[in-house]
């Protein structure tokens, strides 16, 4: 069958006289290529599905054709994706296509353009992987070479993409720690755009490997030609956006090279990161559905599984995790319904007991003082109390203060000759993911946990330090400089072999807070912590920009106390629940300050979602009303994927006395549908006026409903804030 569906890809690459041309499609979208044996790839199309005929004819169509994959040399002026010096020295490099492989399956067709140098034997594959059922292209290449000595990579980007200019916006995601995916929107304007991390550790703090090209003028959420790139890595990456004196805005996609230059042995293979395209007539919103159903079914750890509602006890009692406590906290969420408690930082270390952030990583032995009856004391009350257990670790590092330092000092990542630059607490170091027996013992943290423990259910893994000192002690003098490239690769083979062993353990990526929401990492995660800021009203921000790529299934969303413990923002329970709700929703509080009230209100808040959350983790996502508007309201919907189902939030983000808040259609639904309304989480003496109403999806996606301002509750309950989430249920 494999080999009939490659026959048949073969007659996909077409002739065109000498020009052979490779073109790859999926199911809306087509990219297309000039791939002439003993000549240059060359770049045609990307875009809207061609036909065959236009597919022809399109070189006459007009446009310039750039090489595919442009190496540095022979037309120096031109930015390049690749620059190697070769062996001898020179500095140039000659690419020619030598053949093209193609390899199908049911998820996708593989095709391998193979390159060969003209003079040296340095070989380049690009590669590309057209998935059948969603609109997405990966692209990456495959460096090698048979030269007598190492050849040194200076550039290595996974991709380059011309993209004609016009009125080219481009949207890209920036931030802070605590502040993650604020979401920019600009016009690319003549010279250098770049987007890019160096934190070695994590990367998606201050910006995201993921933009935009809005290709027809401003963003549109609805509308437009946009094309959506994700690079797929973990580690330093460099995205450039060239605007030169030609049509087209040149973008290079990849590792970041800076202190990264790599020496290529003969006969290695340096394989680059996946960048993943995806084109749409249909906007933002087009760019975001097919990420994520990209995401769910071929990326995500587990992306079509239910998550579980959770309580992670770091808000709640931080390093305090006392064996009392943690029983209470998993009886109280037990108690109101939910479905894992997760113990976060604090409960391990022996000789050096986890107290503060100064001590103990890399001691994972539970700290008997707090725990008295252990981990599996923990295990037994969640199961006595029908709930699953979660533990936190961070495993790739240790604090100076640890037994596993004073044993190993040769496992941290620090500079010959210098002093080590520590991170957090003052004695927080990176061990060396590039060393094998370092490996060994982050994929033990893991295993003899689960190996000891076999119910734990969920894992939150950390990262809390950037690389600060230069230097591998395992790699040798003139590897040096693979050390950000080894680190992730060690990180991945260490995940890989996690995954091998516990596919269903859930994983969450998180590095204070959002610092991995990547698709480098996430095959092997199956979410992430979304911000250490748990602040309801900068997470509206935050988890817009976040939703641009990544599905509500990953994005984890708690509730927390107030006022609140970044921001100090003092917001009332009903507006923490209705924000948190739009993704994957968990608490993260001390439950024993909350009032009898309180705790039916989350009970309730729980029990609804239960019931929306097939379609909060797996419908298609319409982002209806952007609080980056600033119109004072912001929106979303999800809509499942057969269109009878829908959730629709609505947050209101300022307040003044008799303004005038814009009515909010609706998206996403059928037009002929008949919709039932109902509000969820509602506070109000009086239900809605359209409660229990039936209106068609025509009508909702064209009017959309008047939503009161204001909550109609006691005077003493009253105050600024005003939400809804509304549940519509198609009537057949
Ligand atoms: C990081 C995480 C938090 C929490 C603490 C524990 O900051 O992002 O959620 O786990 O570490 O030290």
């Amino acid at each position: 069958m494999k080999k009939l569906i490659a026959l048949f890809l073969m007659l996909v690459v077409a002739y065109s006289g000498q020009a052979q041309q490779v073109c790859l499609s999926t199911p809306h979208t087509t990219l297309l290529l000039s791939a002439p044996q003993g000549g240059e790839l060359r770049f045609l199309y990307y875009g809207e599905k061609l036909s065959e005929a236009d597919a022809r004819s399109l070189p006459s169509a007009g446009g310039a054709e750039f090489p595919a994959y442009p190496a540095y040399g022979l037309n120096c002026p031109m930015g390049t994706a690749l620059s190697v010096r070769h062996a001898d020295g020179n500095l140039t490099t000659e690419l020619r296509v030598e053949g093209t492989d193609t390899d199908a399956d049911d998820e996708a067709v593989t095709t391998v353009i193979r390159l060969k140098d003209t003079v040296y034997p340095f070989r380049v594959s690009v590669c590309y992987k057209a998935y059948r059922k969603v609109d997405v292209i990966e692209t990456w290449t495959e460096i090698s070479h048979q030269e007598k000595k190492p050849v040194l990579l200076n550039q290595f980007a996974s991709a380059y993409l011309p993209i004609r200019r016009g009125d080219v916006w481009l949207t890209s995601f920036y931030g802070a720690w605590a502040n993650e995916a604020r979401m920019a929107q600009e016009p690319l304007e003549p010279g250098m755009k770049v987007i890019k991390n160096r934190d070695g550790v994590r990367n998606t703090h201050t910006a995201h490997a993921e933009v935009i090209f809005s290709l027809d003028g401003r963003p549109q959420e609805n509308t437009g030609r946009v094309i959506g790139a994700a690079l797929c890595y973990s580690g330093n990456y460099k995205l450039r956006i060239d605007t030169d004196e030609s049509d087209y805005h040149h973008f290079f996609a990849g590792i970041n090279e800076d202190n990264s230059t790599y020496r290529l042995k003969g006969g290695e293979l340096f394989r680059t990161p996946a960048l993943a395209l995806t084109y749409s007539n249909e906007g933002m919103g087009g760019n975001s559905r097919t990420f994520h159903r990209w995401s769910r079914a071929y990326k995500l750890a587990n992306g079509t599984e239910p998550r579980k509602i959770l309580l992670n006890s770091w808000e709640g009692v931080y390093f305090n995790t006392q064996e009392e406590a943690m029983k209470q906290m998993i009886a109280d969420i037990a108690g109101m319904g939910g479905e894992l408690f997760v113990m976060d930082d604090g409960w391990f270390g022996d000789k050096y007991p986890r107290k503060t952030d100064r001590t103990s990583l890399g001691d994972w032995s539970v700290d008997r003082q707090k725990l008295p009856s252990g981990v599996e004391g923990l295990v037994e009350e969640a199961r006595k109390k029908g709930i699953r257990f979660g533990i936190w670790i961070e495993p790739e590092m240790a604090n100076t203060q640890s037994e596993l330092f004073e044993k190993h000092p040769d496992w941290v990542l620090k500079a010959p000759g210098r002093e080590l630059v520590k991170g957090r607490g003052g004695t927080q170091v990176v061990l060396d993911l590039a060393h094998p027996q370092v490996q060994d013992f982050v994929f033990r943290v893991v295993d003899d946990l689960m190996t000891r423990y076999p119910e734990i259910d969920y894992i939150k893994w950390d990262a809390n330090m950037s690389i600060l000192n230069h230097g591998s002690p395992y790699l040798s003098a003139d590897e040096q400089s693979h050390m950000y490239i080894a680190y992730h690769r060690g990180l991945e083979s260490v995940c890989q072999r996690i995954r091998a062993k516990y596919p269903r353990l859930t994983m969450q990526a998180c590095a204070s807070g959002g610092g991995r929401v990547n698709y480098g990492l996430l095959p092997y995660f199956d979410e992430f912590w979304t911000s250490d800021n748990t602040d309801a009203v900068q997470r509206i921000y935050m988890q817009w920009g976040t939703s641009c790529f990544f599905p509500a299934v990953a994005m984890a969303s708690h509730i927390s106390a107030s006022p609140n413990h970044q921001t100090f923002r003092t917001v009332p329970l009903k507006f923490r629940i209705d924000v948190a709700m739009s993704g994957r929703l968990g608490m993260e509080l001390q439950p024993k300050h909350m009032t009898e009230e309180e705790k039916k209100l989350c009970a309730d808040a729980i029990a609804a979602y239960k019931e929306i959350r097939p379609v909060v983790q797996q419908g298609d996502l319409y982002r209806l009303q952007s609080p980056y508007d600033r119109l004072g309201v912001a929106s979303l919907m999800y809509v499942s994927p057969e269109k009878d189902k829908a959730v629709f939030y609505w947050w209101k983000m300022e307040h003044f006395k008799n303004q005038h808040l814009p009515r909010v259609r609706m998206n996403g639904l059928n037009p002929q549908g008949r919709y039932r309304i109902r509000e969820l989480n509602r506070i109000d003496k009086q239900p809605l006026r359209m409660e229990g109403e039936v209106f068609t999806g025509a009508y909702l996606m064209a009017n959309g409903l008047e939503l009161p301002d204001t909550h109609q509750v006691d005077k003493p309950q009253r105050n600024e804030y005003a939400s809804r989430v509304l549940y519509l249920e198609e009537i057949k």
